[in-house]
């Protein structure tokens, strides 16, 4: 059982970093092999829509995304984390999901060679937001659930806090144990 951390926060260390880091360390205590990847760290580029990735399912970009896509589908849950900006997910987020174009055809269904190992995968969202109402970050949890029923993925489990420092969720126990629980929740049948 394999749980990848897709971090969507440029803040290494920040609130979303540490709530990821909670859900990786349920996973874990779950008996999940875990990574996480920061997406701030990685050259990863806008979808261009040339449609070339229609046939084959070879996104014509070469950069980090070939290596993250090779993980995602060798992982069994992916949990996100992300900070809203601007009533949207951060644009390192953005770039990591619109290039997930190339598992699909122009029909927008799975590529045959991806559809057993994607249909069915299970997805957490965490979304930190300033504002004191965890529900200002609807607009991303509207995202991720769009695309996962549109796609077939399993949206698990969402997550939402606030806190605006840098560091500030340490202080927020709720939002750390449900993180902990959706990282373990990642790895339960
Ligand atoms: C460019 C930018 C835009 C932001 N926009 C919003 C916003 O629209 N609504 C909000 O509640 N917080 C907003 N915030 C605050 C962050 O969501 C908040 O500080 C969050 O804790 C950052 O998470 P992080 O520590 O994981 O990076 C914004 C922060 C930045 C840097």
């Amino acid at each position: 059982m394999k749980v990848l951390g897709i971090l969507g926060s440029p803040r290494v260390k920040g609130n979303s970093d540490i709530l990821l880091d909670q859900a990786l360390a349920g996973a874990k205590e779950a008996g999940a092999k875990i990574e996480k990847i920061v997406l701030s760290q990685k050259k990863i580029s806008g979808c261009l829509d040339c449609g070339k990735c229609n046939e084959a399912g070879v996104c014509v970009i070469k950069d980090d995304m070939t290596a993250i896509r090779k993980k995602i589908l060798e992982a069994d849950a992916i949990i996100h984390s992300v900070p809203l900006y601007f009533w949207a997910m951060t644009a390192q987020m953005k770039a990591y999901l619109d290039r997930w174009c190339a598992f699909f055809d122009a029909e927008w269904q799975w590529h045959k060679a991806y559809a057993p190992r994607m249909k069915g995968k299970k997805v957490g969202l965490i979304t930190v937001c300033g504002d004191p109402d965890p529900s200002t970050s609807d607009p991303i949890v509207h995202s991720f659930k769009n695309t996962c029923e549109f796609t077939e993925l399993n949206l698990y489990g969402v997550v939402k806090a606030s806190a605006s420092k840098k560091g500030e969720i340490m202080g927020n126990d709720k939002a750390k144990i449900e993180a902990f629980e959706l990282g373990k929740k990642a790895v339960q049948k």
